[in-house]
Formats: C-alpha cells, sequence, structure tokens
C-alpha cells in the first residue's frame, strides 16, 4: 500500500506575526508543518531556530517536519529534537551523512535527505535503505514563491522507483514552487508528501488551499500505473 498523500504547508510563507492564527487556519486539514531552517550560509537567507520550534509545538500537536538548510545541521539536531521536530531532513550536500543519519535514529526523529535541484540522484542512492523520507527540491532552496523547476521531475521519478524496487520506507516529499497545477505532474512521478508554501498561506482561504492540493494529488496518484 502506497503511503497517503500529504500536504505540509511552509509556514515560510505565513505572517511570522501571527504564526498561531495561521497554524490554526490549515490544523484542521493536515497532519504536518514544514518548517524551513535556514543558517545564513548553506542558503543566503535566515529564519528560524529551536526556541521558534519549541514555541510552535508548544501551540499545536501537528507533525513538525523540519528542513534544516544548514552548512553544520549535526551541532544543533540534538536542539531541534529538544524542541519537537518529530522529521528533520539534512542536505545531502553536507558532509557527513552517515553521522548524521546515525545521529537521528539515536535521538529517534524521523530522518530525511534533501536534495537539491542540480545534485543527481546518484548522490542519495546509497541512503535510501535507511531514511524515512526524501526531500527533494523543486526550486533552489533558500526563499518561498519561487517557480517550480520541472527539470527535476526525472530525478523524482528515479528516487521513486528506486524505494519501490529496494522495497524501502522511505517515501518521496516535494519541496518548491508546488501549487495546484504542479503537484499533479510530482504525485504523478511518486511523490506522496508535499511542501506548499505560498500556494497555501498567500491563498486568502489556507485551509480551501489544501483541500484543493490534497485533491489534485490524489487524483493523480489514482492514475498513477
Ligand atoms: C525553500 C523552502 C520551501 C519553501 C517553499 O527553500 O525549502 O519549503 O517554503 O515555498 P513555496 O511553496 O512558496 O515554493
Ligand atoms: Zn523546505
Amino acid at each position: 500500500m502506497p503511503p497517503p498523500c500529504r500536504i505540509a504547508p511552509s509556514i515560510l510563507s505565513a505572517d511570522f506575526a501571527a504564526l498561531a492564527d495561521a497554524i490554526d487556519r490549515v490544523a484542521p486539514v493536515v497532519e504536518l508543518l514544514h518548517v524551513d531552517v535556514m543558517d545564513g550560509h548553506f542558503v543566503p537567507n535566515l529564519t528560524i531556530g529551536p526556541p521558534v520550534v519549541a514555541a510552535i509545538d508548544r501551540h499545536t500537536p501537528l507533525t513538525l517536519d523540519c528542513h534544516l538548510m544548514m552548512t553544520n545541521p549535526g551541532d544543533f539536531l540534538e536542539a531541534f529534537r529538544a524542541a519537537g521536530a518529530d522529521w528533520i531532513s539534512v542536505h545531502v550536500e553536507v558532509e557527513g551523512t552517515a553521522d548524521l543519519l546515525a545521529e537521528m535514529a539515536r535521538l529517534g526523529v524521523k530522518a530525511g535527505l534533501a536534495v537539491n535541484p542540480e545534485t543527481p540522484f546518484e548522490a542519495v542512492e546509497p541512503w535510501l535503505g535507511s531514511l524515512d523520507h526524501v526531500l527533494v527540491m523543486t526550486v533552489h532552496p533558500g526563499f518561498g514563491g519561487q517557480s517550480f523547476m520541472a527539470e527535476v521531475v526525472p530525478k523524482i521519478r528515479a528516487v521513486s522507483e528506486a524505494i519501490a524496487a529496494r522495497g524501502c520506507r522511505a517515501f518521496v516529499e516535494v519541496d518548491g514552487g508546488v501549487d495546484a497545477e504542479t503537484i499533479g505532474v510530482v504525485a504523478a512521478a511518486g511523490a506522496t508528501c508535499f511542501v506548499a508554501g505560498s500556494a497555501v498561506f498567500g491563498h486568502p482561504d489556507p485551509a480551501d488551499a489544501v483541500r484543493t492540493l490534497r485533491a489534485a494529488a490524489d487524483a493523480a496518484c489514482a492514475s498513477r500505473p
């Protein structure tokens, strides 16, 4: 049985001065939130750290899916776990993947490996059996609201097919430029978890936006061979 389609609203596109309200708007229709952590070094932007994750965790029982766009995620895994991160993705472009995955296993978080648009399938291929999810970037990480990069779709398909062929537990999560049109393309390529920032929080009714995205994803999943 393939996992159900899940929408992960990215709070990066929410109003940080009214974060609790934004979370409350989507909470009835989602099971997880995507939290973009940027260090000003791995990516040219700065966002959220463990204190904010802890505040979100106190506010909501939703699963917190923390995407660490950091050069040195290993220095912060324990802090994010203690703050309430349930899923953590580190980038495969960062050194020390084996140690990072071992540390995430020790901490009991769901372990993900994120892969930038220009990084080939071969970089994540050796780790598939050790992962809970593969976070395939369909924009260059660093900012919300960018355009979907269709050239990444063959890699989504390659990762999905390799996971299925090997019987791995991992699923494919896609991040960047996901909207009501592009979600069908990535779902058809095998993704089952979809990060959406501007498509959700840029919409006047974020819950309605989630429902629309999920319907489009379900339709595409259902028509997969
Ligand atoms: C980009 C982040 C994304 C971002 C997606 O670096 O990793 O999670 O919030 O935003 P949209 O959906 O607007 O492309
Ligand atoms: Zn992200």
